[in-house]
């Protein structure tokens, strides 16, 4: 859990980032309608999350900066025992006051009255693409718009103490249930069966939500990154590549691990396990300050092409290989992105000058080498079609190197055959 006081600390760094004589508004995420009237889960935004730790739909945040002071101002929605009833319970304003060390709490219908006190202000600051109508109209009223998401989201980048412990709590019980899966994989049951059984240990251990789809995908399915149906038949003899990660209290964990139906590699699979493998621990172990994502890439694209000239799915020369980026058809993603409240964590990685930002101390990044040779590739070697491999970890990057967050998830040939021969 974060305290009030860290939310507070942020607050009062973000106010500072604002210029003068200006005013800040950040809104809360809005219900989306799924069909008629059933709604998705609602989620907060996670940029008003980070400032307030405030779960309510229908709350604002707003910023009042002067050259004397600096005010808070939250907005949220009034008592109402009917929709309570319907909804659950609300904070309202006095308890609102109490909870936040904000300057003043006003229910939200009175937005548009407060924000008209401040229409004379030189500048506004707010998500430039927000469709809330009050904002929207409030903002005609200014000629300088700035994007408000730009600086909360750089903040973002480096995460606290509280934040890493919050992301290891997610990847502890993300461990449990890849452990589980592996234990519970058979040929003849089916993706969703382990889909469910995944999404199952992440509520039964307290999992808010899954972190994002659960990809679960048996043989040739691997090769489409973003599948989620999740409904085919575990097929003896073939990998299953699980991309599965629970949110834990708003923090998320982005795991991939790619096991064998029958709990045994075969050659060919081993050889490409083996090569991702390879690749995936030298390059967590460049990782330490400094050290740029774009190197880390261009690394993983190296170290991949390499391999593949060897096992004879890329033929011809290394440095015209690499030069036509031909690994990209079997490579075809990043090697990593930061991750946070938000999987793919809204944070940059350029600064204003669009210069790539290095890795510093506190700041959190999945690396997730992967390769994919669909079925019908006629240019790979027989044996190596229709696998698709990734391996992915969650690494805090530290003062001298990194930590594995993820590290007690089983990933070598050995560990996960003596796991699956267990049961
Ligand atoms: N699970 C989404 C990703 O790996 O980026
Ligand atoms: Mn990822
Ligand atoms: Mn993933």
């Amino acid at each position: 859990m974060i305290k009030e006081s860290e939310y507070k600390k942020r607050r009062d760094i973000l106010g500072k980032k604002l210029r003068n004589n200006s005013i800040a508004i950040i809104l809360s995420s809005e219900h989306k309608k799924r069909s008629n009237d059933t709604e998705y889960p609602y989620r907060q935004d996670s940029n008003f999350y980070y400032l307030t730790g405030f779960k309510e739909d229908n709350s604002v945040l707003v910023f009042v900066k002067s050259k004397k002071e600096i005010k808070t101002i939250l907005f949220v929605q009034k008592k109402d025992a009917q929709l309570e009833l319907w909804n659950g319970k609300r904070v309202g304003e006095k308890k609102a006051k109490k909870i936040f060390n904000v300057d003043k709490v006003f229910s939200s219908d009175r937005l548009t009255e407060v924000l008209d006190k401040y229409k004379e202000k030189k500048r506004l600051f707010f998500d430039l693409t927000c469709k809330d109508k009050r904002v929207k109209k409030f903002s005609k009223n200014f000629s300088k718009h700035e994007d408000i998401r730009k600086i909360i989201e750089s903040m973002r980048l480096i995460k606290s103490s509280s934040e890493i412990k919050l992301i290891k709590n997610a990847i502890s019980i993300t461990t449990k249930a890849h452990h589980n899966a592996i234990k519970f994989k058979k040929p003849g049951k089916n993706e969703y069966e382990l889909q469910s059984e995944i999404e199952y240990d992440f509520k039964k251990r307290g999992a808010y939500s899954d972190a994002y789809t659960s990809i679960v995908a048996c043989g040739n399915s691997a090769n489409t990154l973003h599948y989620i149906q999740n409904n085919q038949a575990l097929v003896d003899g073939e990998l299953i590549l699980i991309d599965a990660g629970c949110e834990y209290d708003y923090y998320a964990s982005d795991i991939t691990r790619t096991i064998p139906v029958n709990g045994r590699f075969s050659k060919p699979q081993k050889d490409l396990y083996n090569l991702v493998l390879d690749t995936q621990l030298r390059i967590i172990e460049m990782i330490k300050p400094n050290i740029l994502r774009s190197d880390l890439h261009k690394k993983s694209e190296e170290l991949l092409t390499r391999g593949m000239i060897e096992l004879g799915i890329l033929k011809g020369n290394y440095k015209k290989l690499i030069k036509n980026k031909k690994h990209k058809k079997y490579y075809p993603h990043g090697i990593g992105h930061w991750m946070g409240i938000d999987v793919h964590d809204q944070a940059p990685y350029k600064d204003e000058k669009d210069k790539e930002i290095p890795l510093k101390k506190g700041m959190v990044l999945t690396i997730e080498p992967g390769l994919y040779i669909d079925k019908n590739d006629k240019n790979v070697p027989k044996k190596y079609r229709g696998i698709g491999i990734r391996i992915e970890d969650d690494i805090l990057v530290t003062s001298t190197s990194s930590e594995n967050l993820s590290e007690g998830i089983v990933k070598s040939i050995k560990d996960i055959e003596k796991m699956s021969s267990k049961f």
